[in-house]
């Protein structure tokens, strides 16, 4: 049975398929019932969401079935139940578990005892989620992914930068993470981002100079402080300042470059106003294209489960 914790979970062409299929499924929403008459996926949260939230409760409803939602102090796992016996708890119960949490280990530990597909909503080191509804968005600009310049400025080192190394390598885009020297990646993430690239032909570097984002088709940017990082005292606004995405930064990009970021933003700092609420904009057809790419992925996990159980 497959999990989706990582965005390197799925195979280059695995990813191609659940892309389609979100493509398909965002002009035909309500044609895959899988969850018909009234099944039920779990999805909890331990950390805040607006997106997360209310496009995996209207993927279910779509595909037939209900998300019940909940954050993890209003379950026993808040008063000390182990992971693996919720995990076992909510197999007998839900079709899928969604899983918004702090250490990826966690994940892990569920899906290891899980009899369902448990998928990563975000976690510290990931946000797979994301990324599928990034490279759907990114589709709907540009015919070819391979022929893709992705830049990602600011927080290098977060769930984001992550999560776009995996997903885009694996989806045969350029991807540079532009990142203050403190705040890049660490190297495991980006040794997997380059073993994945090799198979696909994408190129992933990671640099502190601001203009190796000349020509870039997808600029993209997040949040100087994730969830979790409100309290740890780090000056983030000195080092990621000159990272912020305005509009020169814009007109070093490509002329029909298109603007990325994951919500939620925070205009003047990370983007300026004039650019996230400008023509290059594409981050509510993102916000957008979470519900089409999860319910894509439920469907895709659902069925290669069904089809494994024959
Ligand atoms: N982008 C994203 O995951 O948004 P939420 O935190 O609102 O779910
Ligand atoms: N890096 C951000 C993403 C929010 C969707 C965070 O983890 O808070």
């Amino acid at each position: 049975m497959r999990h989706f914790l990582a965005d390197d979970d799925l195979s280059p062409a695995e990813q191609a398929e659940v892309l389609d299929l979100a493509a398909w499924l965002k002009d035909n929403p309500y044609a895959k019932q899988l969850l018909a008459p009234g099944k039920t996926i779990a999805v909890i949260f331990d950390k805040t969401s607006l997106r997360t939230r209310f496009s995996f409760a209207t993927a279910a409803a779509h595909l037939g079935g209900t998300a019940i939602t909940v954050g993890s102090a209003e379950t026993q796992m808040g008063k000390g139940e182990s992971i693996e016996d919720t995990a076992k708890v909510l197999s007998r119960y839900a079709e899928a578990i969604v899983w918004r949490t702090f250490a990826h280990s966690n994940l892990e530990a569920m899906a290891a005892a899980a009899d369902v597909p448990v998928i990563n909503s975000l976690s510290d080191d990931l946000h797979p989620c994301q990324i599928l509804a990034d490279l759907q968005t990114i589709k709907e600009h540009f015919d070819d992914l391979t022929s893709i310049k992705a830049v990602y400025l600011g927080d290098g080192s977060n769930n984001m930068a992550n999560s776009y190394m995996l997903g885009f390598a694996t989806a045969g885009l350029d991807i540079t993470i532009i990142a203050p020297k403190d705040f890049q990646p660490e190297q495991k993430f980006v040794d997997r981002a380059i073993n994945r690239a090799a198979q696909t032909g994408a190129r992933v570097e990671v640099t502190d100079d601001i203009t190796a984002a000349a020509g870039a088709h997808v600029v993209i940017t997040d949040t100087w402080v994730s969830m979790g990082q409100e309290q740890d005292g780090k000056d983030r606004n000195t080092p990621f300042r000159p990272y912020q995405v305005d509009a020169n930064l814009m007109d070093k990009a490509s002329a029909d470059a298109i603007f990325l970021h994951c919500l939620p933003a925070y205009r003047g700092n990370e983007v300026a106003a004039e650019v996230i609420d400008g023509p290059q904009s594409v981050v509510f057809d993102e916000a957008e294209n979470r519900l089409h790419a999860q319910k894509a992925l439920m469907v895709w996990l659902l069925e290669h489960k069904a089809k494994a159980a024959q």
